[in-house]
């Protein structure tokens, strides 16, 4: 299997990704696992011409958006992570999204049904950390918000989420607390089969 793994935080030493790291510690090594982390690409937003929808290329010029396409089209699974800001993923994950909208759904023959999902029966799971404390982070817009915005372009893409995790409190933690590492492992070991 080829797991993906995309990462919207800009901080690599920091929650989103630690957690991230638990999941990927829980992959079998005979897996292919892959990061892609959004602050470290050039990817101009979406302009929202739709020509994607029927060309299947999007028709800005070549940056890293072209090759991420790629990369979600031909991913097993995927574990996507983004801090929580404002409630929801951070921006540089979003460009990388709504630029891959055709990596993640397709239209149907006439135009007008529901966009057929392109990744069913694969699997995702979804991380956020925030700094608002249990039970906070459970309102939409804080980490929960965050978890919904994720899994509405995974389910959109017809993943099913294994698992999802919100770390809440983060300003106040010295690390990952080891319900949420158990989670995350749980987590590793349910994407990959
Ligand atoms: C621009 C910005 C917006 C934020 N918005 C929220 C928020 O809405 N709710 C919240 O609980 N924390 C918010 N935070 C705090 C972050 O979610 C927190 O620092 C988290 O640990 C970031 O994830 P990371 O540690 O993986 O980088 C915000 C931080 C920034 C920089």
């Amino acid at each position: 299997m080829k797991i993906l793994f995309l990462n919207g935080s800009p901080r690599k030493n920091s929650y989103t990704v630690a957690i991230m790291k638990c999941i990927e510690k829980a992959i079998d090594l005979k897996h292919t696992v892959e990061w892609i982390h959004a602050y470290d690409l050039n990817i101009k937003p979406c302009r929202s011409c739709l020509k994607c929808r029927p060309d299947r290329i999007c028709v800005l010029s070549k940056d890293d958006g072209h090759d991420v396409w790629h990369k979600i089209r031909s991913a097993d699974a995927v574990v996507i992570g983004s801090p929580t800001y404002f409630g929801n993923m951070s921006g540089p994950l979003k460009t990388l999204i709504d630029r891959n909208l055709t990596a993640f759904e397709k239209m149907g023959s006439s135009g007008l049904e529901k966009p057929i999902p392109l990744h069913k029966g694969k699997k995702a799971a979804v991380v956020t950390a925030c700094n608002s404390p249990f039970p906070i982070s459970q309102l939409i817009n804080q980490g929960e918000g965050t978890l919904q915005a994720v899994e509405t372009v995974v389910k959109a893409g017809g993943f099913s989420v294994v698992g999802s995790i919100i770390l809440d409190g983060a300003g106040f933690r010295k690390g990952i607390p080891l319900e949420i590492q158990e989670q995350a492992k749980v987590i590793g070991v349910n994407i990959q089969s």
